[in-house]
């Protein structure tokens, strides 16, 4: 099977600064046009994600990753499905979704020393052997089996440049984009929050890192231009975190629109109600239930956390206000890309 871009490892001065995030010795290195950064694990199933057979039916959830795709994910699913809240209740979001490239964050032949790395005196070494096992199998073969007669919804934080190249002349997608500071804040707590992580530092030494493009599925930039780029694609939905912040029923409408439904007020305040913040929080079905069971999360972190747009204000002095300033503007200067403004 073709597959056009080679795997280059990062180079050994990145490689010292990656290990700052991640406890779990992994291989980094990047990939494709924009160098996206993944793990070695990742071209194990790279050349079948790139030519993955797509059908009409199905549909992407796509995003870098901590932009609000879990949000982006429940509203289309469930628009998608009728607002069927009782199968949204009892199959977790992670069922709902096979997500194709979570596999790469666990290379199959250092279980072992994952577990080594992750484990404590009070969890299940053997449960979680088992379950970062299953974690690092790629999905797409199981995606090929799931049945024609059902739509497909599929979550990804791949570039486009990563994925078939003709997609959205088959499927649709509904990308989801945030302000790269807020993305950036999220990504902090997301790297303190999974035990696969345990990133040591303070935010000031992620956000290091982060503009640096030495995260995974780093450069974010060149992730949003990618799909920015296809916008006005029949079969791509363009959304921004700060819209549906700002106005949750006019993004709402704008995904019914883009999946020919449509819903009454009562329906709309529903809908509005359980896609809250508040809501999400106590929401089992899409917070990593399992993973809190096997002891893989941090105690004092959560995956579903402040939902605010704006929120990197509390974490940014000012030469990294600066930084990132600079930042945005170097990597806006070639594209009519722009983030939505959010009121201080
Ligand atoms: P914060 O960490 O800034 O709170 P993803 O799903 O792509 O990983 O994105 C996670 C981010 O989306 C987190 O941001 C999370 O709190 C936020 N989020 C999830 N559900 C939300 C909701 N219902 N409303 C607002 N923000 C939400």
């Amino acid at each position: 099977m073709s597959f056009p871009y080679e795997f280059k490892e990062v180079k050994p001065e990145e490689l010292k600064l990656l290990k700052n995030v991640y406890k779990v010795p992994y291989r980094f290195g990047r990939l494709g046009p924009s160098g996206t950064i993944v793990t070695a694990a990742y071209m194990k199933d790279a050349a079948n994600i790139y030519n993955m057979p797509l059908r009409p039916t199905d549909v992407f959830v796509a995003s870098y990753q901590r932009s609000g795709t879990t949000w982006t994910q429940e509203l289309v699913w469930l628009l998608a499905n009728d607002l069927d809240y009782t199968t949204a209740a009892n199959v977790p979001l992670v069922h709902r979704y096979p997500f194709i490239d979570i596999f790469m964050s666990i290379d199959t032949e250092q279980v072992d020393e994952i577990v080594k790395c992750i484990c404590d005196s009070s969890m299940n070494a053997e449960k979680i052997r088992q379950y970062v096992n299953i974690m690092g199998q790629p999905v797409t073969g199981m995606v090929a089996a799931m049945p024609a007669s059902k739509p497909r919804f599929i979550k990804t934080h791949v570039p486009m440049s990563l994925l078939n190249p003709k997609l959205l002349d088959t499927a649709k997608m509904v990308y989801v984009a945030r302000d790269p500071r807020d993305v950036a804040v999220s990504c902090f707590h997301h790297a303190k929050l999974f035990k696969l992580m345990q990133f040591p530092g303070g935010f000031k030494e992620f956000w290091n890192l982060f503009h640096r493009d030495l995260y995974l599925f780093c450069p974010i930039f060149a992730h949003v231009k990618e799909a920015w780029e296809q916008r006005n694609n029949p079969n791509m939905l363009f959304l921004f975190y700060e819209e549906l912040s700002k106005d949750l029923p006019a993004s709402i409408r704008r995904v019914a629109d883009f999946l020919g439904k449509s819903l009454n007020q009562e329906q709309m305040d529903r809908l509005c109600d359980h896609l809250s913040i508040e809501s999400f929080k106590k929401n089992k079905s899409i917070n990593f239930e399992e993973m809190k069971e096997l002891g893989l999360l941090a105690k004092d972190e959560s995956f579903i956390r402040k939902g605010k747009a704006g929120g990197w204000r509390d974490y940014f002095d000012e030469e990294m206000t600066q930084q990132a300033e600079q930042w945005i503007a170097d990597n806006l200067r070639d594209t009519d890309l722009r983030y939505p403004s959010v009121n201080k």
